[in-house]
């Protein structure tokens, strides 16, 4: 069966340190493995707008040897003209993998469903499991270590951050606290996920409304957009609910003092986070863009040689 990463717990923990393993070798030697030289083809497709994104796949394709071919859905069959399925029957004869950033998750699993060359999620309303990898390569750069520590999400917490960090930080063992709105609460199908596998890694789940609780000795605080893409009509109502979980200097200090700051990017400053915090000396974010291209490497190569596409 061919393996995707359309969701962060389709890796397990011993996986996910695997791969982290390999992105922390890539950003030492970043020209070590050439897997898609040739070059090999991996398409990468956009139904949302991104910067992070596009350019690390295409930098990261282009440095395993490959040649990215970066598709805008607009101006693609996609989108509601073909299905995703068939879409990727005609993909898997000519490239080697597809990532995809979309709206709705059951479009990655449809597509995955029916293609034989992996499919990788590059962000979708639920789930951004790409940036996760990035995101606990920076926390172990800094700290040395995962599991164990404690890390916040505040803000949107159904966004598809929030939602990562439940999964991706439960397989890493970690405890993973979210802070939102009631109206704004993780999906309890993935609360339920994210403490079956914190059960079995040591990890927990902790769901908060209050933020000032949530961030009390945490290792690690992280925000997102309170606007994600596809939320925009609701703007005008989000930026009244979520004022209380403004990252700031104040809600900083609540966390631990060695916390780290943390997020995926693009920020609305003075919005989710203060610019005193995003530029403090406790921000890491630009570490965090940077490893979108060293863990993304890493996954790519590991999913070619898990499905037989390239020799291990
Ligand atoms: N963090 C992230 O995915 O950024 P982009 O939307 O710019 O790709
Ligand atoms: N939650 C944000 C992440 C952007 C990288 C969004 O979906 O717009």
């Amino acid at each position: 069966m061919t393996r995707h990463f359309l969701r962060d717990d389709d890796l397990t923990q011993d996986e996910q340190l695997e791969i982290l393993d390999l992105a922390d070798r890539l950003k030492r030697e970043r020209w070590a493995t050439q897997p898609l030289a040739g070059p090999r083809t991996v398409a990468v497709v956009f139904d949302k707008s991104s910067t992070r994104t596009r350019v690390s796949f295409a930098v990261g394709i282009a440095d395993l040897g490959g040649s990215p071919l970066i598709i805008s859905t607009a101006s693609s069959q996609l989108g509601g003209k073909e299905t995703p399925s068939d879409t990727a029957r005609v993909f898997e004869r000519m490239v080697e993998a597809i990532v995809w950033r979309t709206y709705a998750q059951s479009g990655l699993e449809e597509m995955a469903a029916g293609t034989t060359v992996p499919v990788v999620n590059a962000l979708s309303d639920d789930f951004h499991p790409c940036q996760l990898l990035a995101d606990l390569q920076t926390i172990r750069e800094h700290k040395g270590r995962l599991a164990g520590l404690t890390v916040t999400f505040l803000g949107d917490g159904a966004c598809n951050m929030a939602q990562s960090y439940l999964l991706a930080g439960a397989t890493a063992g970690m405890n993973v606290r979210i802070a939102a709105p009631a109206d704004y609460a993780p999906a309890p199908a993935v609360v339920a996920d994210a403490t079956r596998i914190a059960d079995s890694t040591g990890g927990s789940i902790e769901i908060f409304v209050d933020p000032q609780a949530a961030v009390a000795g945490a290792d690690i605080v992280v925000t997102d957009t309170w606007v994600s893409m596809g939320k925009e009509a609701e703007k005008a109502e989000r930026l009244a609910t979520f004022g209380e979980y403004r990252v700031n200097e104040a809600l900083m200090a609540t966390a631990n003092s060695d916390a780290l700051f943390m997020h995926c990017l693009p920020a609305d400053r003075g919005f989710e986070v203060t610019a005193p915090v995003i530029d403090g000396a406790q921000s890491v974010v630009w570490d965090e863009a940077e490893n979108r291209l060293h863990a993304q490497k890493a996954l790519l190569v590991w999913l070619l040689e898990k499905n037989g596409l390239v020799a291990a």
